[in-house]
């Protein structure tokens, strides 16, 4: 549903630019929303960027394909990219202003800051993807930095990207408050995604017996342990043709450490990640136990 129509949206590629828009709107006490992407808006992003309109005077949104936090050149070269459609996508939605700079704009130089919040950022992704989160949080706290927003809004498919960003705003002393937003789906149950764009048909009907998979085990995990509640969801997607699990973890919801009973901690997230198809597609999803 469109919240209102707001036909000023701006579209920003400097940096100059922006911090120029941001000191106006702030001189004028409104309150700022930023909402990061890397584009190939779906409705997944279009959930953030509802909440952040109804909860801010100001919503910017930044689209920019985050050289630094890929550690596969051809997943970089491969990432979808829409900049008009999403510009398209954010004027409905009624956002203020797109933030959307080249990589020589970002980086001028390399940036050779590091990040480190272990055992968060060590486990899962971290472990599959070195550097990846030290690339997440170059970009986000440069974004932070330009933007300087009041609220930013991430959502919970990238799980452990938001306790990543959770840590290195606590590192940083940020003024800026962190909304999580729940997982969108499509109808099927596939977690929206802009890698599903890459999906054939048939590989996409294969992929949402992961949600499928991740949502039955919330029942069997009420008379099993952990680990057989694993095992469980593991063999059965790696049983499927065209499914290749490469991890999945059931967490501690906030140190994102595994778990070996339900009672070891208040929350509990299964984080999974799978090989889908022959490219592969890399997919990621997770389900909360508790
Ligand atoms: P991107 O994958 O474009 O995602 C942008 C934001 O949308 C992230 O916070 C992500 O968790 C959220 N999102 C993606 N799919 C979603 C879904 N199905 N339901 C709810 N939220 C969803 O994540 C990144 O970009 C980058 O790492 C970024 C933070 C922008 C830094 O480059």
């Amino acid at each position: 549903m469109l919240r209102h129509i707001d036909f000023d949206m701006k579209v920003v590629t400097s940096v100059k630019e922006l911090e120029a828009c941001v000191e106006r709107e702030r001189l004028d006490n409104k309150v700022l929303g930023l909402v990061p992407t890397m584009g190939a808006l779906h409705a997944g992003h279009a959930s953030l960027v509802e909440r952040c309109t109804q909860e801010n005077d100001i919503t910017i949104v930044s689209v920019f394909v985050n050289p630094t936090q890929f550690n596969d050149k051809n997943d970089l070269k491969n990432y979808p990219r829409t900049l008009e459609a999403d510009c398209a996508l954010l004027e409905q939605l009624g956002v203020d202003y797109v933030f959307a700079p080249s990589v020589e704009e970002v980086y001028p130089e390399p940036d050779t800051r590091q990040f480190s919040y272990p055992p968060i950022d060590t486990v899962m992704e971290g472990e599959r993807r070195p550097g990846h989160f030290n690339g997440v949080c170059q970009i986000v706290s440069k974004l932070f930095y330009m933007t300087k927003p009041d609220t930013a809004y991430f959502g919970e498919k990238d799980f452990q990207q938001v306790a990543v960003i959770r840590a290195m705003v606590k590192d940083l002393a940020l003024p800026i408050k962190l909304v999580p937003c729940p997982i969108v789906r499509e109808d099927s149950g596939l977690a929206m995604s802009s890698r599903n764009t890459l999906l054939t048909a048939e590989e996409k009907h294969i992929a949402l017996n992961i949600s499928r998979c991740l949502f039955e085990s919330v029942d069997f995990a009420k008379k099993h342990s952990v680990l057989d509640t694993r095992n469980k969801v593991v063999d059965e997607l790696n049983a499927i043709s065209g499914l290749d699990v490469e991890y999945f973890h059931i967490v501690n919801g906030i140190t994102l450490q595994e778990v070996s009973t339900w009672d070891e901690a208040d929350e509990i997230v299964g984080c999974i990640t799978v090989f889908c198809g022959a490219r592969p597609v890399r997919l990621i999803d997770n389900i909360r136990y508790k």
